[in-house]
């Protein structure tokens, strides 16, 4: 669900500012409310999905997709947007990668997702601190056939990227794609900056943060979105100003950054 996406975090359950009833309540109000999403109408979201997205989606996914709304309803905002999953499978297609990273993985849609898109002896090193969500749709993995290509990584982010540090992996992964805690995303780039190879691609997840970027502080009404909206807001200032990347706001799905090492 597109535009319920950004407020993951808050239902992962941790450092959880305020009721998370509160923020289903909000859910609610916002998916009636088209000037809170990014596109401008429900209609327009409808028609990229039914006329672009879900006629090529793969089988696996399309399951995936439909059984991780059953199973965890509300909090299955969290997966990837299909037309967003689409592009990114795309672009790892077009960078020919072998060897990629993600950072949050939830059920597994963007992970299946960048499976199928990579070369049979292409490898995926995956992090989620939730291991029963991966778990959740392991089975579809699986069923696609593209298992082999996986190393699940149970952890806390930073701590696995600090745990790689000085491995031997710096420098050798040719797309990582961050999808976890968006207060993290500045420190996230600085770890994903060392394994990144020079003209390797990091894409960031929801850096449009519900379009809350681009309004006041006091013009955010929900609590959820205030509260994590400076993280997003300095990190997109951070990249826009780093040298080491040149990059691009894509106004896909919840937006997503794209960074290109140069040095
Ligand atoms: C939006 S979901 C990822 C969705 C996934 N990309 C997909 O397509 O289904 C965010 C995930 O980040 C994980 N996460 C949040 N904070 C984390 C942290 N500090 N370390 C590791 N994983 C974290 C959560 O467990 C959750 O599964």
């Amino acid at each position: 669900m597109l535009y319920l996406f950004p407020f993951y975090n808050l239902l992962v359950g941790f450092n959880l500012p305020f009721n998370g009833e509160d923020i289903f309540q909000e859910f609610r109000s916002m998916a009636d409310t088209p000037m809170k999403m990014i596109l401008r109408t429900e209609a327009l979201r409808k028609y990229i999905y039914e006329t672009s997205a879900y006629p090529k989606e793969h089988e696996q996914l399309k399951e995936l997709r439909e059984t991780t709304v059953e199973k965890y309803q509300k909090r299955s905002f969290m997966s990837t947007p299909v037309d967003e999953a689409q592009f990114l499978s795309m672009l790892v297609k077009i960078m020919n990668a072998k060897k990629t990273m993600e950072i949050g993985v939830f059920t597994g849609y963007s992970l299946l997702t960048t499976a199928l898109a990579l070369p049979q002896d292409g490898k995926i090193l995956a992090i989620d601190r939730d291991k029963e969500a991966y778990e959740f749709g392991l089975p579809y993995i699986k069923k696609a056939g593209i298992e082999h290509k996986i190393n699940f990584v149970a952890s806390d982010a930073i701590s696995a990227l600090n745990d790689l540090v000085n491995s031997g992996e710096e420098g050798t992964f040719d797309f990582i794609f961050v999808d976890a805690l968006k207060s993290e995303y500045l420190k996230y780039h600085e770890l994903t900056m060392k394994f990144v190879k020079i003209g390797g691609v990091i894409a960031y997840d929801n850096t449009l943060w519900s379009g809350s970027v681009a309004q006041a502080e006091d013009q955010v009404e929900m609590p959820g979105i205030r509260s994590f909206r400076k993280f997003v807001i300095e990190f997109n200032s951070f990249i826009a100003a780093d040298p080491r990347v040149e990059s691009s706001l894509l106004s896909i799905g919840d937006g997503v950054t794209l960074c290109r090492r140069l040095y």
